[in-house]
């Protein structure tokens, strides 16, 4: 059950729109191809401007409801929209694209689009935000799980494609599909963690945590807030995560649940040091300027980390999509800001699940 919405354009030849009889005209001919497949077709409010050109409502009855602006720039823009219950098929992608092509050569122009259905308002969201803000729109067929915890909206959803996805507060985390993503992270075959001490903040997912010790570290200690995460990705990411979440302290490993904030304070004042810190954390906002809650988390984060680091140490993160050239320039300037002085190095993968290329950070002391 979802609204769906059909969105069209077309180019035209602007001596087509450029005054008012001109345009009635275009509208004339829309209006004469639409009754082909909306045969009870009627107008039920229209109107006509010199700056804003041409607008009309029109309807078939009163169910499906079609806008159409006719701008005297040259551009024509046609939005269907209708309400589609349960178990019902929409209007066929090929008789869309017929009305299209139709209306193309009768408008004699050569540029035009038709945007299949979005479906707005269903049950299941199958749309998301790339990092630099494109429509995605995932396969997902179910919603495996779903609860909120203290800290976060934590859903499992499954892609015919990329397995099962892990969303926090709605935003894709990581999928089955994604081993690129945590290999990318830990730098495979690049780091070697044998008989290393190694400290993941965050992670809840697990799959860092389980690659890691694939590696024959001495012992990785991982700091995760929450809880249900791990309850859901032990249960539905095992592909991923295998049983690492299944057992919270092993001679190898040891899951603390509490803010990583509080427990790296507390291994600084011990003197505990570690070879590696993963910050598997909140993703870099998308802002312009580095103020806000989630940049001084991250700055936070950074200070702390760098003080349980040993000398020859590294700290390595996920930055953002490898689009986002402003945020990752505000990132690295907060690493810059860091003393002592760090240098850094950057990989890039192209992230499954996220449909885009993600950047990596590698960080040591300078
Ligand atoms: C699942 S990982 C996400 C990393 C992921 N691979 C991505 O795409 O960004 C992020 C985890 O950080 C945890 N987290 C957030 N703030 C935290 C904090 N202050 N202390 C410990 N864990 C935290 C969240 O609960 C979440 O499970």
């Amino acid at each position: 059950m979802a609204a769906q919405t059909i969105l069209f354009d077309f180019t035209l030849d602007k001596d087509k729109t450029s005054d008012e009889k001109q345009r009635l005209e275009v509208a004339k001919i829309l209006r004469n191809e639409l009754e082909h497949v909306f045969p009870q077709l009627e107008l039920a409010y229209s109107m006509e401007s010199p700056e804003n050109g041409y607008f009309a409502v029109l309807h078939e009855n009163k169910d499906t409801v079609i806008t159409c602006r006719i701008f005297q720039h040259g551009l024509l823009t046609l939005n269907v929209e209708y309400f589609l219950p349960d178990g019902k098929d929409g209007i066929s992608f090929d008789t869309m694209r017929t009305v299209e092509l139709i209306l193309r050569q009768k408008f004699g122009c050569d540029r035009s689009k038709y945007l299949p259905p979005i479906k707005r308002g269903g049950y299941i969201d199958i749309y998301m935000t790339s990092s630099d803000e494109r429509i995605i729109e995932y396969d997902i067929d179910q919603v495996v799980y779903e609860a909120r915890s203290p800290f976060q909206k934590i859903q499992i959803m499954h892609s015919k494609t990329l397995g099962n996805m892990l969303l926090l507060d709605e935003l894709q985390n990581i999928a089955e599909s994604d081993l690129i993503y945590t290999e990318t992270l830990m730098c495979r075959g690049v780091e070697n963690y044998e008989g290393k001490e190694i400290c993941i903040l965050g992670g809840g997912d697990g799959a860092l945590l389980y690659e890691l010790l694939k590696e024959n570290p001495k012992h990785v200690v991982m700091l995760e807030i929450d809880e249900i995460v791990m309850q859901a990705c032990n249960k539905y990411l095992s592909v991923i995560c295998g049983d690492v979440l299944e057992k919270r302290k092993t001679d190898q490993y040891e899951i603390i649940v509490g803010d990583c904030v509080e427990y790296l304070k507390k291994f600084i004042a011990e003197g505990r040091k570690f070879d590696y810190v993963f910050g598997d954390l909140t993703d870099i906002p998308i802002t312009d300027a580095p103020v806000g809650e989630t940049w001084d988390f991250i700055r936070t984060i950074f200070e702390h980390s760098f003080k349980v680091l040993k000398p020859g140490g590294k700290y390595l993160t996920h930055g953002n999509g490898s689009t986002c050239k402003v945020q990752l320039r505000l990132f690295e300037e907060q690493l810059d800001l860091l003393r002592p002085k760090v240098k850094y190095t950057t990989t890039k993968a192209f992230v499954p699940s996220f449909m885009e290329e993600w950047l990596f950070y590698q960080v040591t002391f300078a």
